[in-house]
């Protein structure tokens, strides 16, 4: 597997903070309206197609998960930490979470009518992300949709740059480059939301949620 390396370190790093992680933003969402516009508008695009399951992949403790399930999506997690895929299950009980690469998923060709990766990608080197993108083109459904969020930088001279994450070494990319990225993978940019930097954010950093459809 071509990310072997940043996955392992990346596993081990949220394993350790696990329960410090799910304590902090199990309820993230109650103080972030922007955040669930583009989660319900997302939710709104993948069932009026009808068709599908949801995974959120880099699902962490499975708050965002439980969030789509409640908003009528036939949602599950996948994420490479076990303690963090255990504390989803002990949290959300009724729902399913699976431990799992976003490089290498056990899903079938087409399967999923969404995938949702919200601040997954970031631990992922830039130049191995197209290879996490193919696999996000590979189970979405014909018409599925991406919605992807991540911190910008804004830096046109840097399209990606590394920054100080408190759990393990991240990425930040342009929006453009980003949507580029996907565009080369088969997913054509939809919209995309970009909330500025609060006062009360620990980072200053514009952070993007970008909705994407395959062709
Ligand atoms: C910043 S947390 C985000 C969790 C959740 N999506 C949220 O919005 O709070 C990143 C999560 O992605 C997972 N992750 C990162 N890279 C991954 C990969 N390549 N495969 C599976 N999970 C990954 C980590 O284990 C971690 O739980």
């Amino acid at each position: 597997m071509i990310e072997h390396d940043a996955l392992s370190a990346t596993r081990e790093a949220y394993d350790a903070v696990a329960p410090v992680y799910a304590q902090r933003f199990r309820d993230e969402l109650r103080d972030r309206p922007l955040d669930r516009a583009m989660l319900g508008a997302f939710a709104e695009v993948v069932s009026a197609r009808g068709d599908g399951q949801v995974a959120d992949l880099g699902c962490g403790p499975g708050h965002i998960t439980a969030y789509l399930d409640e908003l009528g999506l036939a949602a599950f997690g996948v994420d490479g930490s076990s303690a963090m895929i255990e504390l989803a299950r002990q949290a959300y009980p009724g729902l399913r979470f699976d431990v799992g690469s976003m490089a290498a998923l056990n899903i079938a060709d087409g399967a999923l009518g969404g995938v949702l990766s919200r601040w997954s990608v970031i631990h992922t080197p830039p130049q191995e992300v197209p290879v996490i993108l193919a696999e996000f083109h590979r189970v979405l459904a014909p018409g599925g949709h991406l919605l992807v969020g991540f911190s910008a930088s804004d830096d046109p001279s840097h399209p990606t740059q590394v920054f100080d994450h408190a759990v393990a070494p991240a990425y930040r990319w342009s929006p453009d480059h980003f949507a580029a990225t996907l565009r080369k993978s088969g997913l054509a940019e939809v919209a995309r939301m970009v909330r500025e930097p609060q006062p009360t954010d620990r980072r200053q950093f514009k952070e993007i949620h970008l909705l994407a459809r395959k062709g």
